[in-house]
């Protein structure tokens, strides 16, 4: 949401009060070539730190929630912290320091157990509890194995339709999703973006498997010859041009079982066997993202135990390698105390929604369906609120 730049950060900053630019409380407005509006249409293309942002619907969504969380946070800062609040560039930093902790926390607490299950993030010592502070010998930067083949498993769960909720979530129009790429259109309608939400909160994702949304390749990027990209394809043949090694070598490195033989391929359907018997002349020539996605999920995850390596240990980097990580221990002026650690995690991003999309009820555990004992949807007035007072 911050770029990744100086120049891109201070495009999106505002002159005064910490605040990141809006318009009409969304994401500002974006050159016009960066999606897909006719000139004279009332929506526009949005700015954020990330590119991406018109792409989907459900991205246009997060990053307009977490544009507007640090807005709400920062005039949090202002009302509360009267040291800071002279100081525009202080209130805009101190509101950004707490946010990256608040989205750690989201990132690694709400979402990567469900990614990974207990026992992978135990594993990998991502469990909170398994935290024993920074370590300068790990490297934090991202690993190719992840960026070109396991995280992409994402693509395998892309969902063919939007579906717009009232208020009793019933569903009252849909949209496919290829309408909706780089055409960020409804969540610029407040009662819209509102039907999106209760959608995006209570549906359950694709699974990770074989099947890819027929969207993401026939229908993506789509040139004037109807000619798309076929998303999955890229990532085969993305994961050769950046010289990955191969899925049973990685499986070696991950301390898994290896084969040498198809009939032999661990956590793989008998049917997909046949077929990467059929397109593969050896089981050491299958591709680290076919083979990966193909893979029965481990113990109360969604991804298989290849990808849970590679995911685990990109997140365990990510944890321990960084200076800034939000639970460092206080050293110095530059870490938050126990005090400020127990508030960052007692903040969700059922929160974040219900603050921001003026919901009334939401369900704790937002990343997972309702459910009247486990998941039980509650007012959102009961959900905790960040305490700033003890940022000041
Ligand atoms: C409709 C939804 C999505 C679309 C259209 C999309 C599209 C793309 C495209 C076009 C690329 C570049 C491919 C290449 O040329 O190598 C890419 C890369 C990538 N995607 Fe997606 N994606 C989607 C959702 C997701 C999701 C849900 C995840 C993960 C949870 C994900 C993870 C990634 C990763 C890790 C990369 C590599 C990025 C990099 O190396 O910089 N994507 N995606």
């Amino acid at each position: 949401m911050y770029g990744s730049s100086h120049m891109e950060i201070s495009e999106l900053r505002t002159a005064g009060g910490g605040l990141l630019q809006t318009h009409n409380n969304l994401p500002p407005v974006g050159p016009p070539d960066t999606c897909d509006f006719t000139e004279g249409q009332p929506e526009h293309c949005l700015k954020a730190g990330d590119e991406r942002v018109n792409e989907i619907l459900n991205l246009a969504m997060m990053h307009t929630a977490f544009l507007r969380e640090h807005n709400r946070l920062a005039k949090k800062v202002a009302n509360s912290c009267r040291r800071y609040r002279r100081n525009n560039n202080r209130m805009f930093e101190e509101t950004r320091r707490i946010m990256i902790g608040v989205m750690q926390n989201i990132v690694f607490y709400e979402f990567l157990p469900k990614v990974l299950g207990r026992k992978m993030m135990r594993r990998n010592g991502l469990l909170e509890e398994q935290y024993r502070g920074y370590d300068e010998s790990v490297n934090p930067s991202i690993l190719n194995e992840f960026a070109t083949a396991a995280y992409r498993f994402g693509h395998s769960l892309v969902m063919d339709e939007f579906e717009f909720m009232t208020t009793d979530y019933s569903v009252e129009t849909t949209k496919h999703v290829s309408q909706t790429f780089f055409k960020p259109e409804e969540i610029q309608y407040t009662e819209q973006a509102k039907k999106l939400l209760r959608f995006l909160t209570t549906d359950r994702t694709f699974k990770m498997d074989r099947e890819f949304n027929p969207a993401i390749q026939d229908l993506l990027f789509l040139d004037q010859n109807h000619d798309s990209f076929d998303l999955p394809a890229a990532n085969t043949q993305r994961g050769r041009d950046h010289g990955l090694a191969p899925y049973m070598e990685i499986r070696r490195a991950c301390r898994l079982p290896t084969v040498t033989t198809f009939e032999n391929l661990y956590g793989i359907s008998e049917d997909d066997r046949a077929r990467l018997a059929s397109v593969y002349a050896h089981v050491d020539d299958i591709d680290l993202f076919v083979g990966g996605i193909l893979e029965e999920h481990v113990d109360g995850g969604i991804v298989g135990p290849t990808f849970a390596c590679i995911i685990g240990e990109q997140f365990r980097r990510l944890k321990v390698g960084d200076r800034y990580y939000f639970e460092r221990r206080k050293e110095s002026i530059r870490e938050f105390d126990r005090r400020q650690i127990a508030a960052i995690k007692e903040h969700s991003l059922a929160k974040i929604l219900c603050e921001n999309f003026d919901f009334q009820y939401i369900q704790r555990d937002v990343m997972k369906v309702p459910n009247c004992i486990s998941n039980p949807t509650q007012l959102c007035s009961q959900l905790p609120d960040l305490d700033m007072n003890v940022f000041c």
